[in-house]
């Protein structure tokens, strides 16, 4: 079986084909990124044309680079939500109409489990049951994952997101967009023990995040600094620090909590080197296993929504030939599939 995959949902355009017997075909991705870096965060409306923009070029490059056509596909698959409407229009649009010419099931498919399966791509894939960690640039979230689509929600932010406090932390100290990488670089320079934040939310029961409050001490220790490098420096590297530590903090507790050995951890986040790092640490102190996507896929990309529309169309399921955009849509609301195409359970 061999799926397209579009991803559209906010400042990446993701276009990748996925064959169910030869993996990964190709995927490509153009990034926005230069194009907001000058609002220092996405603009919703541009960021929609450029997608427009995008698409089809990108399409053709998976397919000359594959030597294959549309018509060796056999379905679609396009993220649906959660993200921006008008952003989320453009994929759906084009996914939704290019596999009603081509005769071939579409599948809208939810942002957030395009992350989460996209760790199931490496080699070895993570066999279910697992814990999930999702720390995107939108959401911050901890799964307990039985299966495809069988996803309760153990804990979210309750405010920013961990890559949301990455972006506003970084454009305070003059660092750009997008924030993540920026801080991780600046934070390679930096004094440890010269600034310590809060760790929100950890010193109380349960498995909830909030980060505005991190980003509250960062406007109060900038106002209160120079901007010197050595400083910008050193707050990004209490910042980082104090965002890896309350990610360690409650993956520790999810785990002990679920029982699991498995921890899957996926999204823009998933990139810093300071967060795998430790949390190898962690698994490995638990005698368990941790699973990244490789870093190209732990942001947005095309080949996670092409996996996940595949794992989806396998087991059989359909939609009709409305689409609709949703900006906003809960993980623990996708219906679940009882068997699961690939063989993935232990
Ligand atoms: O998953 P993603 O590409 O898009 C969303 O679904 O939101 O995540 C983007 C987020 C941004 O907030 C970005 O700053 C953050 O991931 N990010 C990082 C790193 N690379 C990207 N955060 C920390 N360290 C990184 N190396
Ligand atoms: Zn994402």
């Amino acid at each position: 079986m061999r799926i397209l995959g579009l991803e559209t949902s906010c400042d990446d355009t993701g276009i990748a084909i996925y064959d169910s017997e030869a993996g990964l075909l190709a995927h490509r991705l153009y990034s926005q990124a230069a194009l907001h870096a000058e609002f220092g965060g996405v603009v919703p409306e541009l960021a929609s044309r450029d997608h427009i923009r995008k698409v089809l070029p990108l399409l053709h490059e998976v397919f000359s680079a594959t030597g294959t056509s549309p018509r060796d596909l056999d379905g679609v698959a396009y993220t649906a939500g959660p993200g921006l409407a008008g952003a989320l229009l453009v994929g759906g649009a084009i996914g939704r109409s290019l596999a009603w010419a081509l005769g071939v099931p579409a599948i809208a498919i939810h942002h957030m489990e395009g992350h989460l399966l996209s760790p199931l791509l490496e080699e070895p894939a993570p066999a279910f049951p697992f814990l999930a960690l999702l720390v995107s640039g939108g959401h911050t979230l901890l799964a307990d994952v039985r299966g495809i689509g069988r996803y309760a929600l153990l804990g979210e932010s309750v405010d920013d997101a961990a890559g949301e406090a990455f972006d506003k932390t970084a454009k305070l100290l003059g660092l750009g967009y997008p924030g993540g990488p920026a801080i991780a670089q600046a934070a390679e320079a930096g004094q440890p023990g010269r600034y310590r934040f809060p760790r929100p939310m950890t010193d109380r029961p349960g498995l909830d995040f909030s980060f505005s409050g991190l980003k509250t001490a960062v406007v109060t220790a900038v106002e209160d600094a120079d901007r010197d490098p050595q400083t910008v420096a050193d707050i990004a590297l209490a910042f980082q620090e104090a965002v890896v530590d309350t990610l360690i903090i409650k993956c520790d507790r999810a785990l002990q909590l679920t029982g699991h050995r498995r921890l899957v951890v996926a999204g823009g986040v998933s990139a810093n080197r300071e967060l795998r790092s430790r949390l190898g640490e962690l698994v490995g102190r638990q005698a368990g296993a941790v699973f990244f996507p490789r870093l190209a896929f732990s942001t947005d990309n095309g080949a996670m929504i092409a996996f996940a529309g595949y794992q989806r169309l396998a087991a059989g399921l359909r939609e009709p030939l409305t689409f609709t955009a949703q900006p906003r849509w809960r993980l623990d609301e996708l219906p679940a599939l009882n068997d699961n195409p690939s063989p993935l359970r232990d």
